[in-house]
C-alpha cells in the first residue's frame, strides 16, 4: 500500500516535471575536467563546475590521497577527541591556517558542517547576528541553527549595502556581540562582498566580522588567498569558513580559520567536533596537496583571471548580457525557470554542460544559466562553448 507520504511526493514530483523544473542527474564516468565524459552523451565541456585550478585530478592531489589511503587506511573510526585526531589533519590546518593569514584553522567534514559548527557555538543570547540579505543557504540554516540553540538575535542587511549594515549595527549597539558574516563571494551572483567597508564598519562599531570564501578560496586575489587579497588586506578578517571542495582539489570537507583561541574554542564545544567523525584522511590528504600547489602555482590563479575574462568579454560580445563582475562565476539571466533549464538542456544537446538555476535556489523570475570558468579551460574549449552559446541564444531568441 503506498502511504499518504508516498502520494503526495509523487503528486509533487510530476508537478515538477509538468513545470520544467525537475532536475534530472547527469552521470560522469570520467573525473571532473574541463572534459568529461557523460553517460548517453559522450564528451562534454563543463562550463558549470567549482574546480576552479583544476586540481580535482591533479596527479600530486591524487597521489596525496593515495599515500593517505595507505598510511592511515580508510576510516578516522570515531570522533576526534574519542580517538585521536591524525597527523595529517594537524598539517592541512596549518597549512590553510598560513594560506588565508589567520592563526589557527579547524577542519569540517564540509563547509555546510562548519557553518553549522560556528554561530550555535559561539554566540549565546545576548549577541546577534548580522547576516548579508543574500548569503548562501548554509550560512542561512547555520543561522537559524543558532537561533534554536543558541538563543541569539538574527537580522538582516540588504544585500552589499554598507549604510544599512551601519544602521543595523546602530541598532543593535547594546547587544553583548555584534556578528556580521557575508559571503566573499556570492555564488549565484558572482559579485564580491564590500569587505574594506564592511571591516572598518565592524572596526568602528566593535563587531566581528565572519567570510564565507567558499567560491573565493583559490579563486581571488593574485595568490588566490580568498576575498582579502583581492582588497589586499589579508589577515583582516576575523572568521573565514571555506570548502576544501571547490577550487582546493574539488572532493570535499571544509574549514573555520581564525585565532587560535577560536579555534580551540570550536575543537572543545562545536557540536559537529564532538558527535561527528572528523574529514577522512584521504581527502584531508588529497587537500593538502592541494592548499600546497595553490602556493607554489600563482601562474594558475592568474591563469584563471584571465580565461574568466575573455569568456565573460566574449559573451558580452555575442549580445548576451551577464551580470557584472570579476570572477569566474558569470550568470546570464532569463526570467523563468523553465527557461534556464530549457537553455541548460539546448547547451547540452551542443556539448556543453551549464546548469539552469530556478527558484528556490535562486530569486522567482530571476531563473539563470551559470558559467563557471576554470584556469584548466583551454582556449579551444572557451571558444567552443562560445559556439554553443551563440547557436542556442539565436535560437532562443536571446540575442
Ligand atoms: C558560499 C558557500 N558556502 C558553503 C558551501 C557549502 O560547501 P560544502 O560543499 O563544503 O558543504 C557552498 C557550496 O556551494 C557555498 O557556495
Amino acid at each position: 500500500m503506498t502511504s499518504a507520504l508516498e502520494q503526495r511526493l509523487h503528486a509533487e514530483l510530476d508537478r515538477f516535471r509538468a513545470d520544467g523544473v525537475y532536475k534530472r542527474l547527469n552521470y560522469l564516468d570520467s573525473p571532473q575536467a574541463p572534459r568529461v565524459t557523460m553517460e548517453g552523451r559522450g564528451e562534454v565541456i563543463i562550463l558549470s563546475s567549482n574546480n576552479y585550478l583544476g586540481l580535482s585530478n591533479h596527479p600530486a592531489v591524487v597521489a596525496a590521497g593515495h599515500a593517505a589511503l595507505d598510511q592511515f587506511g580508510a576510516g578516522t573510526a570515531s570522533v576526534r577527541f574519542i580517538c585521536g585526531t591524525f597527523t595529517v589533519h594537524r598539517a592541512l590546518e596549518a597549512a590553510l591556517a598560513e594560506c588565508v593569514g589567520s592563526e589557527a584553522a579547524l577542519s569540517f567534514v564540509s563547509c555546510w558542517n562548519a557553518n553549522e559548527a560556528l554561530f550555535a557555538t559561539l554566540l549565546g543570547p545576548e549577541d546577534v547576528i548580522i547576516s548579508d540579505q543574500l548569503n548562501h543557504a548554509s550560512i542561512i540554516d547555520g543561522i537559524r541553527l543558532a537561533k534554536v540553540i543558541a538563543k541569539c538575535e538574527t537580522t538582516v542587511y540588504r544585500h552589499a549595502d554598507l549604510a544599512d549594515l551601519e544602521a543595523t549595527l546602530t541598532a543593535h549597539r547594546d547587544r553583548r556581540t555584534r556578528l556580521i558574516v557575508t559571503d566573499g563571494v556570492f555564488s549565484m551572483e558572482g559579485d564580491i562582498a564590500p569587505l574594506p567597508g564592511i571591516v572598518e564598519l565592524a572596526r568602528r562599531h566593535d563587531a566581528i566580522v565572519v567570510v564565507d570564501d567558499s567560491h573565493a578560496t583559490g579563486v581571488l586575489g593574485a595568490s588566490g588567498r580568498g576575498t582579502a587579497d583581492h582588497y589586499d588586506m589579508v589577515g583582516s578578517v576575523d572568521i573565514i569558513t571555506s570548502t576544501l571542495g571547490k577550487a582546493l582539489g574539488g572532493a570535499a570537507g571544509g574549514f573555520i580559520a581564525a585565532s587560535a583561541a577560536t579555534c580551540d574554542y570550536l575543537t572543545q564545544r562545536a557540536r559537529p567536533q564532538l558527535f561527528s567523525n572528523a574529514l577522512p584522511c584521504t581527502v584531508a590528504g588529497s587537500a593538502l596537496a592541494a592548499v600546497r600547489q595553490l602556493r607554489a602555482r600563482p601562474d594558475l590563479v592568474a591563469q584563471l583571471h584571465a580565461n574568466a575574462r575573455y569568456f565573460r568579454e566574449q559573451l558580452i560580445g555575442l549580445g548576451f548580457r551577464p551580470l557584472p563582475g570579476a570572477t569566474p562565476i558569470i550568470p546570464v539571466i532569463l526570467g523563468e525557470t523553465s527557461q534556464a533549464m530549457r537553455m541548460s538542456e539546448l547547451l547540452l544537446d551542443e556539448g556543453v554542460f551549464v546548469t539552469g538555476f530556478g527558484y528556490p535556489v535562486v530569486p522567482q523570475g530571476e531563473a539563470r544559466v551559470r558559467c563557471q570558468v576554470s584556469a584548466a579551460h583551454t582556449r579551444a574549449d572557451l571558444d567552443q562553448a562560445l559556439r554553443a552559446f551563440a547557436a542556442v541564444g539565436r535560437r532562443l531568441g536571446l540575442i
